[in-house]
């Protein structure tokens, strides 16, 4: 029997009901926030993941499904959704045309990741980008739109925030960190060794113990911020008090991808085991310029659905719509005409054997139908439908012509 992928999932069921739950409140939070949906393709130029998350992270480093295609283009599954949106924000010319753009966006995300609870090689984000909008009243705006959309699915969690400064202030505290990093010698890992030459900041997210003992007394970026940045900072977080979410200060908190600068925040759940983040996100600033766009500030950040499912607080199931069925064959035909009508408006089920009145109430559970609604012998020489109402307890007679004109 051939089987999925390892780390790739189907959704069935009653799990794709969660599914949609989270998509369509997630969605809707994003559209009273002003958000637009925009679709882009999941397959892009490797060269595009390379430039804007970055030669030096895990994810291009390690983790691209890439390729090459049938006319020799080297591409790849996208990594995440950021760099697609940039590329057709830029290619679109909206950088030029100016403005505000606000986009959100879901779909799947390939990385090729060791797998295990809560990491797949094929997952879902949820995701918003915002472009053009340097104030961090919007930085604001995107941890109060995590927070709107976790709260209404009942989803409890941590926020972890972090400042990495930008092209004034990081310049000079990477030296310090570099230098830093050569005091510890060789004790490093190869990896930190690495990061040291290509992006010396990622040391800090290192997840070897040894490592991490090591760099409790490195440098800070938080307390090497130039007056810019630790402004928007501080305001930042009084804004956060004012709508009363709370933060933790996490000066380790780098996030795995490059384009980041200033504002970084992760939200953390203690209740799915260690791979615990479940949204994460930041400024970028510069991104739009690495990819050939006229410089424009972003800001943006991505759930991951698959993380969400077991914690998603379901609202109590109703009955909804209709199932049909027919007592006697000679009753399908008006059953499937009465069906017909009622899909203008409402849902309907049918099933098409005949079936005695209590197989079809039974049938009508099964899928959690308000209504049941039958054709036997006495109704079709009636000419009309019995129907009961699964929720009032109500039943009655209603003559075909009468139901739903
Ligand atoms: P990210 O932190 O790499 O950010 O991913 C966002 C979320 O996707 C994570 O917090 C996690 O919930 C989920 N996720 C990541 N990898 C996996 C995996 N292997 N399996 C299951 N879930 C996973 C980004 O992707 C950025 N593009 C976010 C962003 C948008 N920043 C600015 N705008």
């Amino acid at each position: 029997m051939i089987q999925s992928l390892r780390g790739m999932n189907d959704i069935l069921s009653e799990e794709f009901e969660r599914f949609e739950y989270f998509l369509s409140t997630a969605s809707t939070i994003a559209k009273r926030y002003g958000f637009h949906y925009i679709e882009t393709p999941l397959l892009e130029e490797t060269a595009l993941f390379k430039r804007s998350v970055g030669e030096s992270s895990d994810i291009v480093g390690k983790e691209m499904y890439q390729f090459i295609d049938k006319g020799e283009n080297d591409v790849c599954l996208r990594p995440e959704g950021t760099a697609g949106v940039v590329r057709a924000f830029v290619q679109h010319k909206l950088d030029k045309k100016g403005g505000i753009h606000r986009f959100y966006y879901h779909g799947p995300m390939f990385r090729y990741e060791r797998p295990q609870k809560g990491r797949l090689r094929e997952f879902h984000q949820f995701g918003v980008e915002s472009f053009g909008v340097d104030s961090v009243y919007e930085d604001a705006l995107m941890i109060m739109m995590v927070a709107d959309i976790l709260k209404a699915l009942g989803i409890g969690y941590r926020l972890k925030l972090n400042s990495l400064g930008d092209q004034n202030c990081m310049p000079a505290y990477r030296e310090k960190l570099v230098s830093f990093i050569e005091s510890c010698g060789e004790a490093i890992c190869g990896d930190c060794e690495r990061r040291k030459l290509t992006n010396p900041i990622r040391v800090l997210d290192c997840k070897n113990e040894a490592c991490q003992a090591l760099y409790t007394n490195a440098p800070k970026l938080i307390y090497n911020l130039c007056d810019g940045c630790q402004s928007d900072f501080d305001t930042l977080k009084i804004i956060l008090d004012q709508h009363d979410i709370s933060y933790e200060i996490d000066t380790n908190l780098v996030r795995g991808l490059d384009y980041y600068s200033k504002t970084a925040f992760e939200f953390v759940s203690d209740n799915i085991g260690s791979q615990s983040a479940i949204a994460g996100g930041g400024r970028y600033d510069r991104l739009i310029e690495f990819l050939d766009g006229k410089p424009t500030p972003a800001v943006g950040f991505a759930l991951g659905i698959e993380r969400l499912m077991e914690l998603i607080v379901m609202p109590e199931s109703v009955r909804e719509g209709y199932y049909l069925g027919a007592m006697d064959a000679a009753a399908l035909a008006p059953i499937l005409k009465a069906a017909e009508k009622i899909r203008r408006s409402d849902k309907a089920v049918v099933e098409y054997e005949p079936r005695s009145l209590k197989a079809h109430l039974k049938g009508a559970d099964r899928i959690n139908a308000r209504y049941c609604a039958v054709i036997g012998e006495n109704e079709l020489a009636q000419n009309s439908i019995w129907v009961k109402d699964l929720v009032e307890k109500t039943e009655s007679l209603i003559l075909l012509n009468d139901f739903f004109v």
